[in-house]
Formats: C-alpha cells, sequence, structure tokens
C-alpha cells in the first residue's frame, strides 16, 4: 500500500494539520478585495514548521479562485525570472540582470567601484520598474473584477536584500495604484525580521506577520486517524495516543513519525494492521531523521558560543536555569543573555519561566546527547564542581 505520508521538505502533507485558521483569513483577505491587509504578508516559523507547504497552500486557495500565482524562491536572479515569467517568456534565457555581487567583482580601484554602484543602483532601479509594467501589463489583460496576481516569495534572506527591495518597492506601487494583486513571503524569524527591518523597506513592516509555530495534539490525533484509515489500514486508540504524542504538535514530525510507522507495518507484512511495535519502530526511526534532517543542519548553521549554549542546556533533563548556564560557560550573567537572545529570535528555544529556558524544537536535547561534544561538556563541568 503506498505510504501517505509525506516526510519531505515543501511536500504537501495529507491533511494540513492546524492551519484552518490562517487559511481562512487569507481567503477572507482575496475576498474582501484591493487593499485588505491579509494580502500584505508573511510567514516565519523554524524549519521543518511547514512555511512551505502553507505558501503552497495559499497559492491553491488563489489558484482556486482563478488568480494568476506566481512562486518564487528568493535566490539570487529571481526578479529577473519572476519577470520572465509575468512576461509569459521561457526560463532557459540567458539572465540580463548582473547581481551586484558579480559587478562589484570587477576588479579597479575605488573610483570605478563606485561607478559600478551607481549601475547596480540603478540596475535595481529598473528591476522594480520592469516588474511593475510586466505586473500592469499582466493585470490590464485580465478582468481584474474578477481575477489577480498572487506572488509567493520563499527562503526570504538579507543576502537578496537588493532584488527583495526592488520587488517591495514594485509591490507598493501596485498597491498605491489599487491593482488587484497579493505578496506572501516567507522564511526563518531572524531572516526575515532583518529583510522586514531594512530602513529602505518600512512599507514591509506593515504587512501581517503570521508565526508558524506547534500545532495542536487533538488535531495531529484526527490527521493520524484519518489519513491511515482513509488508506486503508486499521489503527487503534492506545497507538494513535502514543503516535501524537511523540510529534511534540512539530509539524515535519507528524510526516516523520507517519511514514516510518507505516513503513514499519509494511515491513512487517502485517497487512491493514498498525501495532504498537510498528508505532515504537516508526517512532525510533523518525527520531533519527529528524536528526539528520533537522537538528544536524539547525546546529551546523550556529556560531560557536550559540553551540555551546544549547550544549549547557542538553545537560538538564527539563528547562535550564540561565544563571546556570552562564555559569556552565564560565561567562558571565550578561554575555551569555546575548546568546540567549539569538537562540531565542531562532526559534530554537523558548524562555519557559522567569530565568529559565527550554528547547523549542523537539527531540534537540537527545539529538545533542547523542554528540561527543556533549560529553566533553559534561566533564568540564564536573572538573569545575
Ligand atoms: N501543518 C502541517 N501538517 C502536517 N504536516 C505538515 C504541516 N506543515 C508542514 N508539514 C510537513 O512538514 C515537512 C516540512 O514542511 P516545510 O518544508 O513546508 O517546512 P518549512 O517551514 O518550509 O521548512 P524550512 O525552514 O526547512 O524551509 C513536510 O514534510 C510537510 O509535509
Ligand atoms: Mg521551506
Amino acid at each position: 500500500m503506498a505510504n501517505p505520508f509525506k516526510p519531505t521538505a515543501g511536500m504537501t502533507p495529507p491533511v494540513l494539520v492546524g492551519r484552518e485558521s490562517d487559511l481562512d483569513d487569507f481567503r477572507y483577505a482575496l475576498d474582501d478585495g484591493v487593499g485588505a491587509p491579509g494580502r500584505l504578508m508573511y510567514l516565519t516559523g523554524a524549519r521543518g514548521v511547514g512555511k512551505t507547504v502553507m505558501l503552497n497552500a495559499l497559492g491553491d486557495i488563489a489558484r482556486d479562485q482563478d488568480w494568476l500565482v506566481i512562486d518564487e524562491t528568493a535566490e539570487r536572479g529571481f526578479m529577473d525570472r519572476l519577470i520572465r515569467a509575468l512576461n509569459g517568456e521561457s526560463a532557459t534565457r540567458t539572465v540580463k540582470y548582473q547581481t551586484p555581487g558579480l559587478t562589484l567583482d570587477i576588479p579597479g580601484g575605488l573610483g570605478q567601484a563606485t561607478v559600478n554602484l551607481g549601475a547596480v543602483e540603478l540596475e535595481h532601479g529598473e528591476l522594480s520598474l520592469d516588474f511593475r509594467h510586466a505586473m500592469t501589463r499582466r493585470l490590464d489583460g485580465m478582468d481584474e473584477s474578477r481575477r489577480g496576481i498572487l506572488i509567493t516569495l520563499d527562503e526570504v534572506q538579507s543576502s537578496s536584500i537588493d532584488e527583495i527591495r526592488a520587488l517591495a518597492v514594485g509591490v507598493q506601487h501596485l498597491i498605491r495604484e489599487r491593482r488587484n494583486i497579493a505578496f506572501v513571503f516567507a522564511g526563518l524569524p531572524s531572516l526575515v525580521e532583518d529583510v522586514v527591518n531594512d530602513d529602505v523597506l518600512t512599507f514591509l513592516r506593515r504587512a501581517e506577520r503570521r508565526h508558524l509555530g506547534d500545532v495542536p495534539l487533538p488535531d495531529i490525533w484526527s490527521a493520524f486517524e484519518t489519513t491511515i484509515s482513509d488508506s486503508g489500514k486499521n489503527v487503534d486508540y492506545e497507538i494513535l495516543n502514543r503516535l501524537t504524542q511523540a510529534t511534540n504538535g512539530y509539524p515535519f514530525m507528524i510526516q516523520l513519525v507517519g511514514y516510518w510507522t507505516w513503513r514499519a507495518s509494511e515491513t512487517a507484512k502485517r497487512g491493514d494492521r498498525i501495532t504498537m511495535e510498528d508505532a515504537d519502530s516508526g517512532i525510533r526511526q523518525a527520531k533519527l531523521k529528524l536528526g539528520d534532517m533537522v537538528h544536524g543542519p539547525i546546529y551546523d548553521g550556529l556560531t560557536a558560543m550559540q553551540k555551546d549554549y544549547l550544549l549547557a542546556m542538553s545537560q538538564d533533563d527539563g528547562p535550564s536555569s540561565t544563571s546556570e548556564i552562564a555559569r556552565r560557560l564560565e561567562r558571565s550573567a550578561q554575555y551569555a543573555s546575548v546568546y540567549r537572545a539569538q537562540l531565542i529570535k531562532l526559534d530554537i528555544i523558548t524562555a519557559s519561566d522567569y530565568g529559565f529556558v527550554d528547547f523549542k524544537v523537539p527531540h534537540m536535547r537527545e539529538y545533542l546527547r547523542s554528540h561527543a561534544v556533549h560529553h566533553q561538556m559534561r566533564r568540564t563541568i564536573e572538573d569545575m564542581a
């Protein structure tokens, strides 16, 4: 039997759990007409919380209403791709716009660099204008009382800030001209915050922010129930409880737990029944995969001090006292609080109680404990005592 669960980044899950009200709000914003606040929106949240699949779902809503939807990822050159898509051109044409990095790479003295910088700014002014023209042409060609254009931009980060500026300036003009458009962008919280707080882009600060987080356990329970039974297997109440608990409300974990449990039952050739054994083996496998796919990349992307902060936290079985963490790191409380704030902003930890922090990403503690450095720090702390 085909496995209904989809533990793959960006893959639409069988049931999009716990996001119904966000989707309803967007539907409302499209119906509400030009200038509705929900038409300018951004999604943030930790890795694997479901930003990309939300963008897909919002796109589907717009498509169902016969809107033109263009999905882009904020990598270099995305504006050129966007404009070409609007103009109905193929994506294989040579790139017309040079990225600022390339232009500035040209060797030369300060004089030349300044000239090049001027050219870059001009280029982005042009990009913005080209984008507006392409949008206007497209909108003019459609019955705007009925249809519009939605642009979704994923993986927003400050390295593409120039192009995002060009896009935002264009969108701002189009909104002012009361065109029938919507713009939704998404990314990791700290990266999106950098872009939204850019001085040039004050306009984006007025966008509606949706911080995607954990989803309610009862909704996960029902999603497991329907997905499993609709796909032809039986599963009882206790097992559903176990599967649900193992997710900790973390969306990616729903797919991982579901996928590996389903697979265990297929491997065991138990046909149409999912047993507690399948669930236990599925959960075990899901945790391992979560380490490879989520914890590893998160951890590797941190600075040395941020890593040490997490390792110090992983020594505790529950929430950690921030003053105790500072002591373990042999740093002042103020010094440690800088890293605490950074990790909270990255959605990796959370301030659980006054003076306490806890892991937000599920099973992160177990992952860190399986690291050799964890034991290294344990020894250091014991030596200190
Ligand atoms: N609300 C949800 N209900 C069920 N499954 C979900 C939900 N949201 C996301 N998923 C599943 O979680 C996984 C990760 O989703 P997605 O790739 O959209 O996350 P992301 O936030 O874009 O992550 P990243 O920051 O790495 O880009 C996918 O397998 C997806 O099917
Ligand atoms: Mg994504």
